[in-house]
């Protein structure tokens, strides 16, 4: 197995607080990383690098773990380009959109969707990401989620059964026969290809009988529980998630304070999607209030094409640390190794010995600049399982 040096780097954030400036980011100044095969073998300072075979200059740049977007949704087909201009000039958004993203979906070939699919992930991968996650919910039908999440799991390990996005418009008069469905053929179809089962607890989705119900089948098939909470309007999903050691309650925009005091005293991250905000103009999800609390943060895209067309992480960056209050330093980690917690991962989000050797090189003398040079493409290389890929 061959070995290679990164060496040159200006700030390398490994996310080991045992490592360099001992804060969570484990800053490491005038640092070289070494890479043998799929792995990190080594990281620290430049001076103090062991021999390797390869070397390779970074050109007194950063290096940062690959982003972790622990929650998108890219099997689907059209745009919603109409609506989210229809919102721009003062129309709420509603998760009826969905139903348009449905149609489109569902009159899909399987291989349009995959190259949709894979033209957003190589989108992803420019500009940083290096694991991913994502979902189905735009097919709920048997035939049309499972072909979904089989199209997905081509591409990641990651992969979410979200069956109970909306109830499908083929049960609008029979809501219960639809999480019948969910919760019956449709998870034995499904639960093959994924890992997780994600369920929208929402006001117009489902409620939080409902979402117990779908999450505590899932459960029993093997899949783990993950939610999106907390959105549009307070609801029961942030302390449902907890209930249920769900890995991560996403959005959490609308809380109450023993809605925060529940995530500090479980084990569920609370990922913040400003993506969304961004997109809908709604209020933004207080991160310092979490934070403040010892809440486990993560941040991730939602990219979609309804409520959050992006599957950029530095721009969640950037709103995250303007709008959400968090310090860049809380965002860098939030997108990496909080990605990584949100998916109960350990060998991604941190680049040290043992982890997987997915890194960004950013043309920039620290992360700082990920939030402080919003728009611009900073991200000059990609390596994933120790292949350079951009
Ligand atoms: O995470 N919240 C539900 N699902 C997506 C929106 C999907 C859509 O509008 O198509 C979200 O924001
Ligand atoms: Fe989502």
């Amino acid at each position: 197995m061959s070995s290679t040096v990164i060496t040159n780097i200006a700030t390398l954030v490994t996310n080991d607080p045992s490592l360099g400036d001992r804060t969570p980011l484990g800053l490491v100044r005038d640092a070289a990383v070494v890479i043998d095969g799929d792995r990190i073998a080594w990281t620290g300072e430049s001076r103090k690098a062991p021999a390797t075979d390869n070397r390779v200059d970074a050109g007194g740049r950063t290096v940062i773990p690959g982003f972790v977007d622990s929650h998108s949704h890219l099997v689907f087909a059209g745009d919603r380009t109409e609506e989210f201009n229809a919102r721009m000039s003062g129309r709420a958004y509603s998760a009826g959109g969905i139903r348009t993203t449905v149609a489109a979906t569902r009159a899909a070939t399987d291989a349009e969707l995959e190259a949709n699919l894979t033209r957003y992930l190589a989108e992803a991968l420019r500009q940083g990401t290096t694991t991913f996650e994502t979902k189905s919910g735009y097919g709920l039908t048997v035939a049309d989620e499972a072909r979904a999440l089989r199209i997905a799991a081509r591409h990641t390990e990651e992969v979410t059964y979200l069956g109970a996005h909306i109830v499908s418009p083929d049960h609008a008069e029979d809501p219960a026969a639809y999480v019948e469905l969910v919760t019956g053929e449709m998870l034995e179809a499904c639960a093959p290809y994924a890992r997780w089962i994600d369920v929208f607890c929402e006001k117009g989705a489902f409620d939080g009988d409902q979402a117990r119900a779908i999450l505590t089948a899932g459960r029993a098939r093997g899949l783990h529980p993950r939610v999106h909470a907390n959105q549009l309007t307070h609801g029961p999903g942030v302390q449902l998630a907890v209930e249920l050691d769900a890995a991560s309650a996403d959005h959490c925009t609308h809380l109450t304070d023993a809605d925060v005091d529940a995530l500090a005293g479980g084990n569920t991250v609370a990922t913040l999607l400003p993506g969304a905000e961004f997109s809908t103009r709604a209020q933004w999800p207080d991160a310092r209030r979490l934070l403040d609390a010892g809440v486990t943060v993560a941040l991730s895209t939602d990219c979609n094409p309804g409520s959050s067309f992006t599957s950029s992480v530095p721009f969640c960056i950037a709103l995250a640390v303007r709008d959400m209050g968090m310090t860049p330093d809380e965002a860098v980690w939030a997108a990496t190794a909080g990605g990584a917690k949100a998916l109960r991962r350990d060998d991604v989000g941190r680049l040290a010995p043992g982890a997987r050797a997915d890194l960004a090189v950013l043309d920039a003398p620290s992360h700082v600049h990920l939030a402080y040079r919003p728009g611009v493409p900073l991200v000059a290389q990609v390596w994933r399982k120790g292949v350079r890929e951009v």
